[in-house]
């Protein structure tokens, strides 16, 4: 009807489709996410407070393994924040694909915490794999955008995201927030300890950061444009992560291919000798996500040996780094700001979720409504 049109167009804003505006939308997403949750001492944030979780942060710490389940963008963010979540609890965290993990019964304990993370809090496979998990005895946590969806209503706690409405099937403000609030989820499980102190502080006074830095990495809009216009008639497009970014890759990945119906796959740079580097031509686009961290001298030499293979590179690096990364080619590059390496996943996805947007409007695709696809996946 008319008035539907109409309430679509206010709900839109200025932007053209649902998909561009939840991409612009970040900073303020983002911030909501956070909003009420770090804690002020003195005149500094001194942590964070999950109040969801609070009364079984012990619990979770003293587990002997904690289970990310999830399916699609959801289970990247998980991807994402695991090594975080490692290294300030200490505790072992395990990746499942929910569809997966139902599968094969894999085993779980009583000992085990189980986080189920889902947009929309409905997903058909993650609600089932809930009750599996709950039927094993392990505590789970929901870290959902839906306050009373079903794994919400399921699980024994969890935190919300508080996004706001997400409508274009292409997950994208979603994801970041999933990730800024697993980021604070890692905090609070840490033990204040004097060895994790900086480091804590460090990734706070970043999480704090990431709106501005977020408003700065989305003016690569027109950029990311030009970029599109140079790959739209391509039939496949590769991207290669490795760290805190192997869920860039993928998630960048699945952004293209979902609604842009280009053939496109994410690559673990660690893995690139064992079968990806026969792919390498002068023809076949390559995105290397290689922003400064741990891992960055292992992409440059990932970079160099692309670069023998004639590759077709477009480097995403940290703000100055291009030459530093490719002395001696002629590539694109992609220059982001940089964060703390764990919070780096959200700031590198920006520029793919627009490269996205710009090549499904032109190559004529349906940006909102990818063909075949749902945005929650109600029936296994
Ligand atoms: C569908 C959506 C994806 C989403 C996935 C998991 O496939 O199209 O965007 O990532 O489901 O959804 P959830 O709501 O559980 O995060």
């Amino acid at each position: 009807s008319v008035l539907a049109v109409e309430v679509e167009q206010i709900q839109k804003g200025n932007y053209d489709h649902y998909m561009q505006k939840e991409i612009h939308e970040q900073p303020e997403s983002l911030t909501t996410t956070m909003r009420g949750r770090l804690i002020h001492g003195g005149s500094k944030v001194k942590g964070v407070l999950l109040g969801g979780l609070k009364d079984h942060l012990r619990t979770i710490r003293r587990s002997r393994r904690i289970l990310f389940i999830g399916c699609g963008t959801s289970y990247h963010a998980g991807l994402a924040t695991r090594a975080l979540v490692e290294e300030l609890s200490g505790v072992p965290v395990t990746m499942e694909l929910a569809s997966d993990l139902l599968d094969r019964r894999g085993p779980v304990y009583r000992e085990d915490t189980a986080i189920f993370v889902s947009q929309s809090g409905e997903t058909a496979d993650t609600l089932e794999a809930l009750e599996y998990a709950k039927s094993c005895g392990a505590l789970c946590v929901g870290v959902t955008n839906t306050v009373g969806s079903a794994i919400a209503r399921g699980t024994h706690c969890g935190v919300h995201i508080n996004a706001g409405c997400e409508i274009g099937v292409a997950s994208t403000k979603a994801y970041t927030s999933q990730i800024a609030a697993m980021t604070m989820m890692a905090l609070a499980l840490g033990e204040d300890t004097l060895s994790s102190c900086s480091r804590r502080e460090a990734i706070i006074d970043d999480l704090i950061n990431l709106p501005d830095k977020v408003r700065e990495v989305l003016k690569l809009d027109n950029d990311m444009k030009e970029l599109a216009k140079e790959l739209m008639e391509e039939q496949s497009l590769l991207v290669f992560g490795r760290g805190y970014n192997y869920a860039t890759a993928l998630e960048g990945a699945l952004k293209v291919k979902e609604v842009a119906l280009m053939h496109s796959e994410g690559i673990l740079a660690g893995e690139m000798k064992h079968g990806p580097l026969a792919l390498v031509d002068e023809n076949l686009p390559i995105i290397v996500v290689a922003t400064r961290d741990a891992t960055c001298i292992k992409q440059q030499s990932v970079i160099q040996q692309l670069q023998a293979r004639k590759g077709r590179l477009i480097v995403m690096c940290t703000k100055g780094d291009a030459n530093l990364m490719c002395p001696n080619g002629s590539y694109r590059f992609i220059e982001v700001p940089q964060l703390q390496d764990c919070l780096q996943p959200i700031i590198n996805i920006v520029p793919f979720q627009l490269l996205a947007y710009h090549l499904t409007v032109l190559r004529g695709f349906n940006v909102d409504q990818p063909r075949n696809l749902a945005k929650s996946v109600t029936i296994s």
